[in-house]
C-alpha cells in the first residue's frame, strides 16, 4: 500500500532483475521454474534434478556434490555445540548455515549450502527428540536421506517422491523477500553463505515462510468443518490474519495448491492400500482443509470486496508435510530446504549480471535548526 506521498513500501511491481529461474504470473496463477510448468516439473523431477536445472549443471554431478556435502555437513555438527538444543528449528539452520564456508566454486558452494540445510533439520528434530542424529548415506536419493535422517525409519517410496514434489515446488518462486534479500547481499559483493544466511532470516517471518505450522493448528483448533466459520470470524475479529491465505502476486488460487492436493491424495491412497487408518487420517485432514479453505475465502471476501485472498502455497504444504510424516516444528525449515536451491541460483544470477541493489528513501524526518 503507498503511503501519504505515494512511496510504497511494499516495492509492488518493481522490477529488480532480469531473471530465467522463474515466472509468477499472478493474474492467470501460473508459475514457471527454469522453463517448466510448476505442475510438470513437481511430477517428473526429483529435488536434484530442479537443483541441475536451476543451477545450469549436470545433473549426476549436482547429485554426487549434493550427497558428498550432505556427510561433509554432518561431520561438522560438533561445531554448533548446544545450538541444536536451545534454538528453534530456524535459528538453528541459520547459526548451522553460517559454520559454512564459502569458496570461488559456486556450485560446490550451492551443494554445500542444500546439503547442510537436510542434515541440519534432521539432526535438529533427533537432537530435540533426545536421540542421536543420525548419519547421512549420500549414495540415496536426497529426500530419502532427508527423511531417514530426520524419522529414524526407512521412509515409503511415496513419501520420498512427495517430499521431492514440495522442494521442486517451492525451490523458486520470483522475487520473493528471502530471494530479493539474498541477491541485495551478494550484490554487495558479498558471498553465498551470508547470502543464505540472510535468506533464512527472511524465510523465517510468518508472513513469507513462518504460515504452514499456524496453518496445522488452524485445522486443529477448527476440528470440524462445521465450527470453520465462527473460528474464522473470531480471528479477523480479533485482528488476526488467517494463516495461509492471500498472496502479494496471486489474485487467483496459488497453482502450488494444486499440486499439493494432488501430491497428498497420492500419499493417500498409498497409505490406504497398505494400512486402512492411515489413508483415512489424510483423507479427513484433506477434506477439513479444503473446507476451511472454502470458508475462508468467502469470510475474507466478504470484508475485502476489493481484494481476492485465496489459498496460497502453505495452506497445503501444512497438510501434505504431515501426510509426510514430518512435524509442525519443521514446517519453515523444510521450506527452507527447498528454497535453498533457487537462493543459491539467484547469487550466480546476481552475479553474473547484476548491479549494487541500492535503492533510495524519502527523508520526513526534522530539518537541521
Ligand atoms: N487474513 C486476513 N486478512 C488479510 C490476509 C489474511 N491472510 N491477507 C491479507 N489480508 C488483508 C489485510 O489485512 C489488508 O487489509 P486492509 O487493507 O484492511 O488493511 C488487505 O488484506 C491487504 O493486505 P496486504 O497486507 O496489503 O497484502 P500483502 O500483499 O502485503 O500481503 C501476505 C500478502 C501474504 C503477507 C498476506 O496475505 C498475509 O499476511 N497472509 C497470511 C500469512 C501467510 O499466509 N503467509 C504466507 C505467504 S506465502
Amino acid at each position: 500500500m503507498a503511503d501519504a506521498k505515494g512511496h510504497d513500501s511494499g516495492l509492488e511491481g518493481i522490477v529488480v532483475a532480469d531473471t530465467r529461474l522463474s515466472d509468477v504470473d499472478g493474474e492467470r496463477g501460473r508459475l514457471v521454474i527454469a522453463g517448466r510448468d510448476v505442475e510438470v516439473l513437481a511430477q517428473t523431477s526429483r529435488f536434484e534434478e530442479a537443483c541441475a536445472l536451476l543451477w545450469e549443471a549436470p545433473t549426476e554431478d549436482v547429485v554426487r556434490r549434493i550427497g558428498v556435502a550432505r556427510a561433509a555437513a554432518f561431520e561438522r555438527l560438533s561445531q554448533l555445540g548446544d545450538a541444536l538444543e536451545r534454538a528453534s528449528a530456524m535459528d538453528a539452520l541459520r547459526a548451522g548455515l553460517g559454520h559454512l564456508q564459502s569458496s570461488d566454486d559456486a556450485l560446490a558452494d550451492a551443494a554445500s549450502v542444500v546439503g547442510a540445510t537436510a542434515v541440519l533439520v534432521a539432526a535438529w528434530l533427533r537432537t530435540r527428540a533426545r536421540a542421536a542424529p543420525i548419519a547421512p548415506d549420500p549414495s540415496r536419493r536426497h529426500t530419502e536421506d532427508f527423511l531417514r535422517m530426520a524419522l529414524g525409519v526407512e521412509p515409503k517410496p511415496e513419501r520420498s517422491r512427495g517430499l521431492d514434489a514440495y522442494l521442486v515446488t517451492v525451490s523458486d518462486h520470483g522475487m520473493n523477500a528471502s530471494t530479493f534479500t539474498a541477491r541485495v547481499i551478494t550484490s554487495t559483493g558479498s558471498d553465498m553463505i551470508s547470502a543464505v544466511v540472510g535468506a533464512v532470516g527472511a524465510l523465517k517471518g510468518p508472513l513469507h515462510g513462518g504460515a504452514p505450522g499456524p496453518v496445522l493448528d488452524m485445522l486443529d483448533a477448527i476440528g470440524d468443518p462445521a465450527h470453520a466459520r465462527v473460528w474464522l470470524e473470531h480471528e479477523l475479529d480479533a485482528g488476526r490474519r488467517i494463516m495461509g491465505m492471500g498472496h502479494r502476486i496471486y489474485r487467483v488460487r496459488d497453482p502450488r495448491a494444486a499440486v499439493f492436493e494432488d501430491q497428498i491424495e497420492r500419499l493417500a491412497e498409498a497409505a490406504a492400500s497398505a494400512r486402512g487408518d492411515e489413508g483415512r487420517r489424510v483423507r479427513e485432514r484433506l477434506a477439513l482443509a479444503r473446507a476451511v479453505e472454502r470458508e475462508a475465502e468467502s469470510v475474507l471476501a466478504a470484508r475485502h470486496p476489493d481484494r481476492a485472498l485465496r489459498a496460497n502455497v502453505e495452506f497445503f504444504t501444512a497438510v501434505l508435510l504431515e501426510a509426510i510424516g514430518l512435524p509442525r516444528e519443521l514446517f519453515a525449515s523444510t521450506f527452507a530446504a527447498g528454497r535453498a536451491a533457487g537462493w543459491c541460483a539467484h547469487v550466480m544470477e546476481q552475479r553474473a549480471r547484476g548491479r549494487l541493489i541500492r535503492p533510495a528513501s524519502h527523508y520526513i524526518g526534522p530539518a537541521p535548526a
